[in-house]
């Protein structure tokens, strides 16, 4: 062979890689409103930056004719590059080659960078669209999957893992993302399940469309699964682009500072009548957050999911922050199990990744009744108590208003180790509300005139920050307006907080 016959048999690969399952399948991609797994990484990453590493990899399958089908890439594109400026890994599952299935091979390639991105120091991004392990394939491909998960979970807590789900996936093409720290799905294109609406209606008789058992709003609202959620997988990689401006490349690193064109003394004169007069009555608990960080800039996370409280990631003075805020617009910012689970996992994502947590308080309690008690609201709550105490970066409280009951402990007192504690002059902290406690403490003793007179009386008494503040438990009150100011300064304080909890080999978190 001449060496131009050398340089063709090259180029005339890369072609067939680059076509995967063929102009067919990628047609069939495009006309169910998906992108291909190279389009999707060419989204993803910064122009020119990626490299691709095993293109020619086939898989070694023999049963069912599987030798007679063979793809080079064999149905993943793997690689590494760059989301402004810095280092990362990919993963891009192809569907037009075995419904980018799960082979032995292509798990090999999974695992490769996934090492790499370890050893590197560097998140991995997984772009799943894949039918889960290769049926023809068996053991093999199940062993493959196994690989992956045990790499899920040693890089967790120590790189930032992130899926997008953008396709219909099932089996290990989803348990693998459930380990991840955060999951993106896309709205009518994509699909999460453990087995499909034909496997639940043998077994379980049960009805159910592929859309309402495992569509993105399916997992972005009912159970919590997916936490952030596209119109098209182009919006999909952009917001992937986004979150990743958060968070930092390891644990080892701080996040990425951004030059800050907000003025940190901004003041904001609304912030001071945001609080409604009438402690019933609710106001959004957005409209604090977005009008104190920069730019009014709030990346949410699970913004359909337990909306009764607000996660997501902002900046001040160009410093990434993690929020974590009850929303009084919602069932009243109650603290309940779904929202203590999902603003627990995020308080431990951040812990992990040097991000310093905000609280912004305004929470009646914890949810009263049955279902909440008997679906162990008791553990749940526990773990969001679990993940504030144990928490070693900066964090840093503002209570807006109410902080009755357990709650104000929960919800990153002094107690359990914040490190500034804010209060506007609209705070009232107290065991209970004052009805609730009059009841209590009265029962039926006080005549009508009597109740009100007293509940006044526990009102000014208790429903206030300043006994809080006598006791050292809130470092200030403050001007509502000059909340953004004031958590600059006390980050700036924080940043060299060197805090570590007992040595141990983990804690046992109540799950
Ligand atoms: C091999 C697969 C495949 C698989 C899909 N294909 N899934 N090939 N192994 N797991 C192939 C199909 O045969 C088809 O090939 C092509 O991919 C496209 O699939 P369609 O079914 O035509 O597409 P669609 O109608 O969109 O349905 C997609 C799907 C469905 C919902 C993913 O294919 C499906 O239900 N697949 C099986 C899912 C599953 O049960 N996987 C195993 C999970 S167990 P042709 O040549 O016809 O185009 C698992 C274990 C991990 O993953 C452990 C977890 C803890």
């Amino acid at each position: 062979m001449s060496t131009n016959d050398k340089f063709r048999l090259l180029e005339e690969n890369n072609r067939k890689a680059e076509l995967g399952g063929g102009e067919e399948r990628i047609k069939k991609q495009h006309e169910a409103g998906r992108k291909t797994a190279r389009e999707r990484i060419n989204d993803l990453v910064d122009p020119n930056t990626f490299v691709e590493v095993d293109k020619f990899v086939t898989h070694r399958t023999t049963d069912f004719d599987m030798d007679k089908q063979k793809f080079l890439g064999d149905g993943v594109v793997t690689g590494y590059g760059k989301i402004d400026g810095r280092l990362v890994y990919v993963f891009a599952q192809d569907f037009t080659v075995f419904g980018g299935s799960l082979s032995r091979a292509n798990a090999d390639k999974i695992v490769k960078i996934m090492d790499l991105a370890m050893r590197m120091g560097a998140p991995v991004i997984g772009l799943n669209d894949s039918g889960g392990a290769r049926i023809q394939e068996g053991v093999e491909s199940l062993g493959g999957y196994a690989d992956i998960f045990y790499r899920n979970v040693m890089s967790s807590g120590v790189i930032p893992q992130i899926s997008a789900i953008l396709g219909p996936c099932a089996g290990g093409a989803v348990y693998s993302p459930a380990i991840t720290d955060f999951i993106m799905m896309v709205k009518d294109t994509s699909y999460m399940f453990v087995t499909g609406p034909d496997v639940i209606k043998t077994v379980t008789h049960e009805e159910v469309t592929k859309e309402e058992l495992g569509g993105a709003m399916t997992h972005n609202s009912k159970s919590g699964v997916a936490h952030l959620m596209a119109t098209d997988d182009e919006q999909a990689m952009m917001m992937i682009r986004e979150l990743m401006s958060f968070l930092p490349s390891n644990n080892m690193e701080d996040p990425p500072v951004k030059v800050c064109t907000d003025n940190p003394h901004r003041e904001e004169d609304s912030l001071d009548s945001i609080v409604p007069d009438d402690p019933n009555k609710p106001y959004d608990m957005h409209d604090i957050i977005t009008k104190v960080v920069d730019d009014a800039n709030f990346f949410e996370i699970q913004p359909y999911y337990a909306k009764n409280i607000i996660i997501g990631f902002a900046r001040l003075n160009g410093r990434p922050v993690g929020i974590v805020a009850n929303q009084p617009a919602n069932l009243a910012g109650v603290l309940d199990i779904d929202s203590s689970i999902k603003a627990a996992r995020f308080v431990r994502f951040c812990d992990a990744f040097n991000i310093p947590l905000i609280t912004f308080e305004d929470v009646p309690g914890f949810l009263p009744g049955t279902v909440q008690e008997f679906g162990g609201i008791i553990k749940h709550g526990a773990k969001l108590l679990y993940a504030f105490a144990e928490a070693t970066v900066p964090k840093i409280t503002v209570i807006t208003r109410k902080a009755y009951g357990g709650a104000y402990d929960v919800m990153s007192s002094k107690h359990i180790g914040a490190d500034i504690n804010y209060a506007f002059p609209t705070a009232e902290i107290a065991v209970m509300g004052p009805e609730g406690a009059v009841n209590i403490i009265y029962k039926n003793k006080l005549s009508e005139e009597e109740r009100k007179q007293a509940i006044d009386d526990y009102r000014s008494t208790f429903a206030s920050p300043y006994k809080a503040a006598q006791l050292g438990y809130i470092d200030e009150i403050i001007y509502p307006r000059q909340t953004r100011y004031k958590l600059i300064q006390a980050l700036e304080m924080t940043q060299t907080k060197s805090k570590t909890n007992p040595p141990k080999k983990h804690g046992n978190i109540p799950l």
